[in-house]
């Protein structure tokens, strides 16, 4: 990990703590599924028509642009007010990687990938595109559209279903990745995976540690199940035991277990330990 703790450094954000390890780590593929279960299709804010069936997956650089860029700062500007600056910058060697997984991801699920950049207005999207559209001449067997960041915004809630797999920067990954999970309505049943070129990889649910329900057995445990899941297909390439893992999830649901944050009338509520038993129970009991 580039960064060292300094005892001296009181105002550490965790933040800055977790952008190291991804850097240190070199993870620089962010994968993110927003997938709306039928079960769960009512806790979408969006309608039913429009929610029903969404899968898409999120691939997202999450090692450079402009959370990384440099020159970056405060400063003054020649009438003498403050500015604070940032920098953007991608090389030709980071897109091209990013685009590979993404090519690769979107190989193994519905062949069709779609780039969103800034590039009628952004140098650094304008190469983003165009190195993205060099690496798809690897992948024929894979449709490449390209998508700018505003109207995929708005496409992400008009159509959600036009979308299978999606490759973007680090902000606009930031922002969409977390629209586009919005759509399945439920914080608690998102896994993600960030992986480099070789391991390890980093396998976690996209929510925080919710501290408001801490020790109170009401956090849903399956986003943190699925992240498992996630490391077994992407991380080990085991996509049998991934499969697994997913089934159990979806008969857990089937059956008709809850916990409060995707709880509706007719289903029953539990805690996270019982939800946690319930999956297992699934698990062992597959053929
Ligand atoms: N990837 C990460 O490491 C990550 C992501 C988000 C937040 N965080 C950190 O987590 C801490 C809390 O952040 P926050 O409160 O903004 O976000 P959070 O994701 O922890 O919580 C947001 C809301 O979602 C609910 N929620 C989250 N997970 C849930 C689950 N499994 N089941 C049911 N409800 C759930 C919480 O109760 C809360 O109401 C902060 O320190 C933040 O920096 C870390």
């Amino acid at each position: 990990c580039r960064y060292k703790w300094d005892n001296n450094e009181k105002h550490l954000k965790p933040e800055t703590g977790l952008l190291n390890i991804r850097a240190g780590l070199g993870v620089f593929a962010n994968l993110r599924p927003a997938t709306v279960l039928p079960q769960l299709v009512d806790a979408s804010t969006l309608k039913k028509e429009v929610a029903e069936g969404v899968d898409i997956m999120v691939v997202r650089e999450l090692t450079g642009g402009i959370y990384f860029g440099k020159p970056r700062g405060f400063g003054t500007n020649d009438k003498g007010e403050e500015t604070g600056f940032n920098t953007e910058i991608y090389s030709a060697a980071e897109i091209d990687r990013i685009a590979r997984v993404a090519f690769e991801v979107a190989r193994k699920r519905g062949g069709k990938l779609c780039s969103v950049d800034k590039a009628n207005v952004l140098e650094a999207s304008m190469l983003w595109r165009k190195r993205v559209t060099a690496i798809a001449s690897e992948f024929p067997d894979v449709e490449l559209s390209h998508m700018y960041v505003d109207n995929a915004a708005m496409q992400l809630v008009r159509n959600p279903k036009q979308f299978d797999t999606i490759v973007t920067n680090n902000i606009f990954g930031d922002i969409l990745s977390d629209e586009a999970s919005m759509i399945t309505g439920s914080i608690g049943m998102l896994p993600s995976a960030s992986v480099g070129e070789s391991g390890p990889g980093l396998f976690e649910p996209i929510h925080g540690s919710a501290p408001d329900i801490a020790g109170q057995d009401k956090a849903n445990p399956l986003a943190t199940i699925l992240s498992a899941a996630m490391l077994l297909k992407y991380g080990l390439g085991v996509e049998s035991a991934a499969k697994r893992i997913e089934a159990a999830v979806t008969e857990t649901l089937d059956n008709g277990f809850r916990t409060g944050d995707i709880y509706s009338p007719g289903t029953t509520l539990v805690g996270c330990k019982r939800m946690g038993e319930e999956v297992l129970k699934a698990l062992e009991s597959q053929k």
